[in-house]
């Protein structure tokens, strides 16, 4: 199988690579040439573990190659699938789809023999009916089926994810692309992964409705850690006490400063939108992604208030990165909870392990340390907004011994409560 994949960033490296672990030929084609140069320089231009050492394998064995030329590219494809980026639309929440129909138009431009066309790209319903009006427009329906596969893609853990999937969802009714997909998705069935047909539509909301439920839960969760806090109960043990029930699951049930990144924040609001235009009200998404953004400034009146004052304090930020694992500071909570702290006054250090070239871009007037106990010397308080591995385990004593104060305010839970009490630490979490 010879697998084009239109867009290297994060979404199109990683099933590319991965389609070539499989034992496809690939080649990720991209219109940047810098970033075409980087990959075929054997440098990665996002950070996810263990993508290197797998393009270098793959790339080794002759079946991974990256080029600017989608017209040679396509010469020979089975598939095309469209991996460009769908940003947030300015002003109303809506996917920017400019750069899927351009891809559209162009693979549509150098198209010939029987091609399946598959957005990868997370794309609103109806999407792929627009991309099939587009190379409509060029080819007889025979001769091409566009088809819908959505990522479920975990940040930190997509290699593992694309491996190992829950399930594979692919929106199509034409035989023939049908039978293309389980051939590029083959290897999988010896893990006896579930690959779900369905109608292409329902594949596109699929992707959406997966991303707004976990979403949901995850709010659910901080929501309750509120009234935990203000009842006297302890949320992790909520969790654990809800999530043994198998109708609602342990996972994404951590109480913590709201969810970011790339997906959760523009999935939700872009649903919210659809159903506005279908005129269905999705009350409990919209609550959703309201609560969320409630939740980021409630995490920085938090830390104001524990310590009554943040006007010409410093504080040591541990973590910046949306979560462990990634540079990725989209929507980080650590952007708007440093920014209201610098409102109110403070003075900020952070570290984060991967994400401070990146943070650079979104936050003023942060200084940067070195490491974890750098960053802490001589502050008045330490803010842990992401759980890092290496901010897990923190020398508590030599953490007591390097700031003015004592104050710890741990937002994703990860210190035990008595041990912050027997060391005397002034130790606040989420929810307990
Ligand atoms: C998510 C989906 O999991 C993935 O399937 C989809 O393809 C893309 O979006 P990702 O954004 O990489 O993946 O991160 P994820 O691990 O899902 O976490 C998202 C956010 O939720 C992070 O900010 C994380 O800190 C937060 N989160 C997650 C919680 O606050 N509590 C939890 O229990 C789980």
């Amino acid at each position: 199988m010879l697998v084009v994949m239109v867009g290297t960033g994060y979404v199109g490296l990683v099933s590319g690579v991965c389609f070539a672990e499989f034992g496809h030929d690939v080649i990720c084609v991209d219109k940047d040439p810098a970033k075409i140069q980087t990959l075929k320089d054997g440098g990665i231009p996002i950070f996810e573990p263990g993508l290197q050492d797998l393009v270098k394998k793959n790339v080794e064995a002759g079946r991974l190659s990256f080029s600017t030329d989608l017209p040679s590219a396509m010469e020979n494809a089975d598939a095309v699938f469209i991996a460009v980026g769908t940003p947030s639309r300015r002003g109303d929440g809506f996917a920017d789809l400019t750069y899927v129909y351009a891809a559209a138009e162009e693979i549509a431009e150098h198209m010939n023999g029987f091609t399946v066309v598959v957005t990868k790209s997370t794309v609103p319903v109806g999407t792929g009916d627009e991309v099939e009006r587009i190379i409509g427009k060029k080819h007889n329906p025979e001769n091409f089926a566009v088809v819908s596969n959505p990522e479920f893609l975990r940040e930190g853990a997509a290699i593992n994810d694309f491996k190992h999937p829950d399930r594979v969802v692919v929106g199509t009714q034409n035989e023939q692309a049908k039978e293309v997909m389980r051939d590029l998705y083959r290897p999988l069935y010896i893990n006896e992964t579930p690959i779900l047909f369905t109608e292409r539509r329902t594949s596109e909301l699929i992707k959406y409705a997966g991303n707004a439920f976990l979403a949901t839960k995850i709010t659910f969760i901080n929501e309750m850690a509120d009234l935990c806090e203000a009842v006297g109960a302890d949320v992790q043990q909520v969790a654990r006490g809800i999530g043994l029930d198998k109708r609602i699951g342990s996972k994404f049930l951590h109480a913590g400063p709201g969810y970011g990144g790339s997906c959760f924040p523009k999935d939700t609001v872009a649903l919210v939108r659809t159903g506005d235009e279908a005129d269905v009200n999705l009350s409990i998404v919209k609550s959703v992604v309201d609560a969320n953004d409630r939740r980021k400034i409630r995490m920085a009146k938090k830390i104001i208030d524990h310590l009554g004052s943040v006007d010409g304090k410093t504080i040591a930020v541990l973590g910046l990165a949306f979560k462990p694992n990634t540079d990725d500071m989209r929507d980080a909570p650590s952007i708007t909870i440093i920014s209201m702290l610098q409102k109110n006054g403070a003075i900020i250090r952070a570290y984060d392990p991967e994400s401070m070239v990146e943070a650079r871009k979104s936050l003023d007037n942060v200084s940067y340390a070195e490491n974890a106990y750098d960053c802490m010397e001589g502050a008045d308080a330490l803010v842990i907004i992401t759980e890092w591995d290496e901010f897990r385990a923190l020398d508590m004593n030599r953490v007591k011994s390097l700031l003015t104060e004592p104050n710890v305010i741990d937002l994703r839970n990860i210190y035990p409560l008595y041990d912050m009490k027997t060391l005397g630490i002034k130790y606040i979490s989420v929810g307990r």
